[in-house]
């Protein structure tokens, strides 16, 4: 039944922000949106890109929200990425559809020559409602948590000796931003090194210095203590961390995790990962949630770690006739 549901642009009160995290925790656990997440990603977006969110009330009560954006992680002319969900203890397949047809209409306008969403292995409604939409399902990332609880820290001190005695050190950002005034640039160049090389479903577009710090650094789930640094002299070699993403330090979610190719098969990637989940133990954290390429050595490690599988992640992308599947572009 959909007779008494209102589609209408998101308006960005308080509560607004709190009612569309609620439908998120409740539609795709795991990876739980908070609301000052949802506010920050929205203030600080770039106002010359497209970004809108809409929302669905039924009885004046906030039951499913949806976005549109243009991607500016990985942007090209035309394409678009949209989300949505509905509370599945509030709202009905019918309005999750409703919501979809009122964003692909919005979109209409625009012309999209490529439309990309994600959507977990379990959401049928989504499944079916994007099936019937001509969406294609690209790539399959399984999704694990680590309880920490079943983490010994410890087991992992020998090799972080052997690293260093290698004259490789891991400090956190913390330890590292006092002692080195180029650390911010320094990451920043690595992470795009790294991020060129991820097995990515998207060409990843390069953020500027203040982009990168904007999403990772002044973000407020940025945990400078869970983010690991690997040097090699000067010269940063390896990086890993944990953000703060979900509302509270109960669980966080993995960043990017990356060696330099010329130091690889060290145990760096490794040692990274066990200081930073230390980290998060030791300051009283007990999920930590990732997901992965499936045929990804990552993916491996992380399960050796102690992480255990949850439903996976579906990208999904629509094209419309005579758009390239390849190609980069600059912003
Ligand atoms: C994936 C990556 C981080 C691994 O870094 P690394 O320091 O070489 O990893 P480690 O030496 O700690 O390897 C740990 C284990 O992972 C597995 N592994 C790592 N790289 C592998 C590869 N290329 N092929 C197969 N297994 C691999 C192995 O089991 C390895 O243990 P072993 O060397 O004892 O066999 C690195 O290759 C990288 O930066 N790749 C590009 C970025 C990326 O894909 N990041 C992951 C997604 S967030």
């Amino acid at each position: 039944m959909t007779s008494g549901v209102v589609i209408r642009p998101f308006e960005g009160t308080e509560a607004e922000y709190e009612a569309i995290a609620a439908v998120e925790r409740a539609a795709q656990p795991d990876f739980e949106a908070d609301a000052v997440s949802c506010r920050y990603q929205d203030a600080t977006s770039d106002p010359k890109y497209l970004r809108q969110r809409f929302v669905a009330e039924e009885g004046g009560r906030l039951v499913a929200t949806g976005l549109c954006c243009e991607p500016t992680w990985a942007w090209e002319p035309g394409k678009y990425f949209i989300h949505f969900n509905a509370d599945p203890r509030r709202a009905d397949a019918s309005t999750a559809e409703m919501l979809f047809r009122h964003v692909m209409k919005f979109l209409a306008d625009r012309r999209p020559r490529l439309v990309t969403i994600y959507a977990r292995a379990d959401a049928e409604t989504k499944l079916r409602i994007l099936a019937g939409a001509g969406f294609r399902e690209v790539t399959r990332f399984p999704v694990s948590q680590l309880d920490l609880a079943r983490f010994d820290p410890s087991a992992h001190e020998p090799l972080l000796d052997e690293l260093t005695a290698s004259g490789i050190r891991l400090r956190s950002f913390s330890e590292l931003e006092p002692e080195d005034d180029r650390c911010r640039h320094k990451l920043h160049e690595l992470h795009w090194r790294i991020t060129r090389e991820l097995p990515l479903p998207e060409r990843p577009t390069r953020p500027t210095f203040a982009e990168f710090s904007r999403a990772e650094l002044d973000h407020p789930g940025f945990l400078p203590g869970s983010w690991i640094i690997a040097t090699a002299g000067e010269r940063f070699v390896g990086t890993a961390h944990l953000a703060a993403t979900q509302g509270s330090r109960e669980k966080l979610t993995t960043g990017l995790t990356g060696v330099l190719p010329s130091y690889r098969r060290r145990g760096i990637a490794r040692a990274l990962k066990a200081r930073s989940l230390g980290f998060a133990k030791s300051q009283g954290t007990r999920w930590v949630v990732t997901s992965n390429r499936e045929d990804h050595p990552m993916y491996a490690l992380n399960l050796e770690l102690g992480f255990e599988s949850r439903p996976a992640l579906l990208f999904f992308e629509k094209r419309s006739n005579g758009m390239k599947e390849d190609g980069d572009h600059d912003r």
